[in-house]
C-alpha cells in the first residue's frame, strides 16, 4: 500500500477513537451526574419525609427520587385539598406524607394489580397512613371513548375503571400508569376521564415524559384541554401541564394552548440543579 495512503489511514482510525473516547467520557460522565442527582435528591427526601421505614427501592418501575422530591416540595408548598394519581407505589407513600405534614387532604390512588395494591397498602399500613389515601384496586376495563390509540389497534384501549365517586375539584393529577405494554398511548385517557373533576387551578404530572408516547399524549392533552405544558428535565422526565385559571368549559373546547418546551418557570431550581434547601430554611414570600 502507498505509503501516503497508509498514513492517512492512521491518521483517520486515531481520529475516530478519540471521538468514541470523547463520546464515551461524555455519556459515563452524563450516567455519574445522573446517579449522584438522584443520591442528593434521594437525601433531601428523606429529610422532609416524616416516615418510620423506608421507602420502597426507587430503581426501575417506581417514580425516581427527583420527581418524588419535587413532588413532596409541591404538595407541603400548595397543600392540595384533593389529589388523584394512577398507577400506585412509592409515590402514595410520599404524597401521603405530605398529606400528613399539611394535616389536609386525600389522595385517590388507582391501581390495577392487586400485588402492587395489597403491597402499597401495606407500606401505608405501617406508616399509620391510611387516612390519608384512598386507594382503589381494579382491573383495567375496556375504554371506549376520546384515545389516542386507534380503535383497530391490536392491544385495545382499557383503563382503570371510572369509579369516581367522591372526586371532585382536583388539584392535581399525577399519571405514572397503567403501564404502556396496556396498550399504545395507555396513560391517554387519565385527562379525558378526569378533566370535568378539576379545579380551575389544577395542575396534571406526567413521569416517563422522556417517551415519545407521553410526549404526543401530554400534546394532545394540552391542545385539546387548555393546558400549558412545560417539560422539566428529571431523570425519567417531568411533563408538567397546567390549567388556565378560569375553568374550560365544554362548549370552549378544543382551545388553543401554547406548548412550550424550553421554559421552567417555576421550576428554575431545576433547570441548572435542585434546590437543596429546606422548607425552614426557604424565605416565605
Ligand atoms: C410506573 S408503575 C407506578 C409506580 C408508582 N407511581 C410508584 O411511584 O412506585 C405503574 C404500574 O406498574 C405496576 N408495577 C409496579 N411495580 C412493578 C414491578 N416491579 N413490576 C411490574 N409491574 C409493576 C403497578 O401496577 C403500577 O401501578
Amino acid at each position: 500500500m502507498d505509503h501516503n495512503i497508509q498514513e492517512e489511514l492512521v491518521k483517520q482510525v486515531a481520529n475516530q477513537v478519540r471521538k468514541l473516547n470523547n463520546l464515551q467520557e461524555k455519556n459515563i460522565k452524563h450516567q455519574v451526574d445522573q446517579i449522584y442527582t438522584q443520591l442528593e435528591s434521594f437525601f433531601w427526601l428523606q429529610r422532609s419525609l416524616k416516615l418510620q421505614g423506608n421507602l420502597p427501592p426507587l430503581r426501575g418501575w417506581p417514580v425516581s427520587p427527583d420527581f418524588l422530591l419535587l413532588l413532596h416540595r409541591w404538595i407541603t408548598k400548595h397543600k392540595p385539598k384533593v389529589i388523584v394519581e394512577t398507577g400506585s407505589g412509592a409515590s402514595t407513600l410520599v404524597i401521603a406524607d405530605a398529606l400528613r405534614q399539611n394535616n389536609q387532604g386525600k389522595l385517590f390512588s388507582f391501581e390495577h394489580l392487586e400485588k402492587y395494591g395489597n403491597q402499597t397498602w401495606q407500606t401505608l399500613v405501617d406508616e399509620n397512613l391510611t387516612g390519608w389515601v384512598d386507594l382503589r384496586v381494579g382491573e383495567l376495563v375496556d375504554w371506549q371513548h376520546d384515545h389516542l390509540n386507534p380503535v383497530d389497534a391490536e392491544k385495545k384501549s382499557r383503563w382503570y375503571l371510572r369509579d369516581f365517586e367522591g372526586i371532585q375539584q382536583i388539584e392535581l393529577l399525577v399519571v405514572d400508569g397503567p403501564p404502556g405494554g396496556t396498550c399504545k398511548y395507555a396513560r391517554y385517557p387519565a385527562v379525558p376521564a378526569l378533566h370535568g373533576r378539576m379545579s380551575a387551578g389544577a395542575e396534571v404530572w406526567m413521569d416517563d415524559a422522556n417517551r415519545q408516547d407521553e410526549i404526543d399524549v401530554c400534546e394532545r392533552w394540552a391542545e385539546l384541554y387548555g393546558f400549558d405544558l412545560e417539560f422539566i428535565p428529571l431523570e425519567k422526565g417531568l411533563a408538567c401541564l397546567k390549567r388556565a385559571k378560569q375553568e374550560v368549559s365544554a362548549s370552549t373546547l378544543p382551545v388553543a394552548a401554547s406548548v412550550d418546551t424550553n421554559t421552567y418557570s417555576d421550576y428554575d431550581e431545576w433547570h441548572l440543579g435542585l434546590d437543596f434547601s429546606l422548607p425552614e430554611d426557604r424565605q416565605t414570600s
